[in-house]
């Protein structure tokens, strides 16, 4: 009897996003309004301990924005991990900014405090860490780096809705943070992203730099752009902000299983203090890779992610020669399991069995 698959992510949207939509829908008024205002406070509330927030219409929309709106530009150079999706330095580049890449730590696949500091010139102007798979990066270390050298601090949290380090949520650690409402995220508003600051002249620029320069209309202030979320995109956010948490305790509980169960593959390690909200439970296998994912599929209807094959410094948009051994191991050796709250209990043993055979085959 062939099993039904099980897909590697699957967006959770019920009939109160469905009646939130039909409700902006029956008001009119469809563009940016009411409901984003509500969302960005609602947003605050719940993920940020009240750091104030700028709804925009994607995560790479609200990286762009919030990178200028904290003054980087051309001549200026932000540190990157090269192992992420490529977003990340893609923002940097559309600044005028250099993105300089980073290697990472192969514990939690973010960026390497070490190694940052070795790629520090008198032109870096900050460094954007990427909560990677919703685990926290290592933000006292870079703190200090920070001080030490003068420099901005900006997190890529596209990840890692809810994440905590020290007790701290991520998004409240550098000038601005960016979360990613794409649909496979932790939760969605369809496509959109949140950034938060706690510096009110960046949440000043970041308002205008949505919405072409202008507070009042046709009062245009500085050179702006088209980056509004719509009241429609809000209303499913708001709803989706209200699940957030029981979804994120059932990844962890899921990930609790793997971690127990897993056997003959590497499963994720938590850093002191760091709470994972596991966007990905990312596993490494020891050999064959590909041959790993296309026998999870193929023999066992399991999807599996692989995140990211392609490191953004060897990527043709940034052919770059760094020599980056943590991040090359990683993008040769990672892949991601389901773990999202969809998942029942024969599904979690299904993936768990389908694991262990395929490592115990030696795929
Ligand atoms: C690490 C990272 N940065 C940036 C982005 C960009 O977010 P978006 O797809 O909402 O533009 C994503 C998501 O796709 C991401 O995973």
């Amino acid at each position: 009897m062939s099993k039904d698959f099980i897909p590697a992510a699957k967006p959770i949207v019920g009939d109160a996003e469905r009646e939130a939509v039909d409700a902006v829908l029956r008001s009119g008024m469809l563009a940016q309004g009411a409901e984003v205002a509500a969302f960005e406070q609602e947003f605050s509330d719940v993920l940020l301990d009240g750091r104030s927030t700028v709804a925009v219409n994607s995560g790479t929309a609200g990286l762009h924005l919030g990178l200028l709106a904290a003054g980087v530009g051309p001549g200026d150079e932000v540190i990157v991990p090269s192992f992420t999706f490529a977003a990340t330095a893609n923002a940097v580049a559309l600044t005028g900014a250099t993105p300089v890449f980073a290697d990472i730590e192969l514990a939690h696949y973010c960026l390497d405090p070490e190694h940052v500091a070795s790629v520090i010139t008198e032109r870096t102007k900050g460094i954007m860490p990427v909560h990677l798979y919703g685990h926290p990066a290592n933000m006292p270390a870079f703190r200090q780096l920070a001080e030490k050298h003068g420099l901005a601090l900006y997190e890529d949290a596209a990840q890692a809705h809810g994440a905590t380090l020290d007790g701290a949520p991520v998004g409240t650690f550098g000038t601005f943070a960016m979360f990613s409402l794409y649909p496979t995220k932790n939760m969605t508003s369809g496509e959109g992203g949140m950034v938060s600051t706690g510096d009110s002249e960046v949440e000043r620029l970041l308002r205008l730099l949505r919405n072409q320069g202008m507070q009042r209309q046709y009062e245009n202030e500085v050179v702006g752009f088209n980056a509004r979320m719509t009241n429609l995109h809000a209303a499913i956010g708001r709803v989706q902000l209200t699940k957030v948490g029981d979804w994120t305790r059932t990844r962890q509980a899921n990930a609790r299983f793997f971690d127990k169960n897993l056997d003959g593959v590497g499963v994720p390690a938590v850093a002191d203090g760091a709470v994972h909200v596991y966007h990905q439970y990312t596993i490494t296998v020891p050999e064959d890779r590909d041959g790993f994912v296309a026998a999870l599929k193929d023999e066992h209807q399991v999807g599996a992610g692989v995140y990211y094959p392609i490191p953004n410094h060897r990527l043709p948009s940034f052919a770059r020669a760094e020599d980056l051994p943590n991040t090359e191991q990683a993008a040769r050796s990672v892949l991601s399991l389901p773990v999202h709250p969809s998942l029942d209990d024969e599904d979690l043993e299904r993936i768990v069995t389908a694991v262990n055979t395929v490592a115990k085959a030696g795929a």
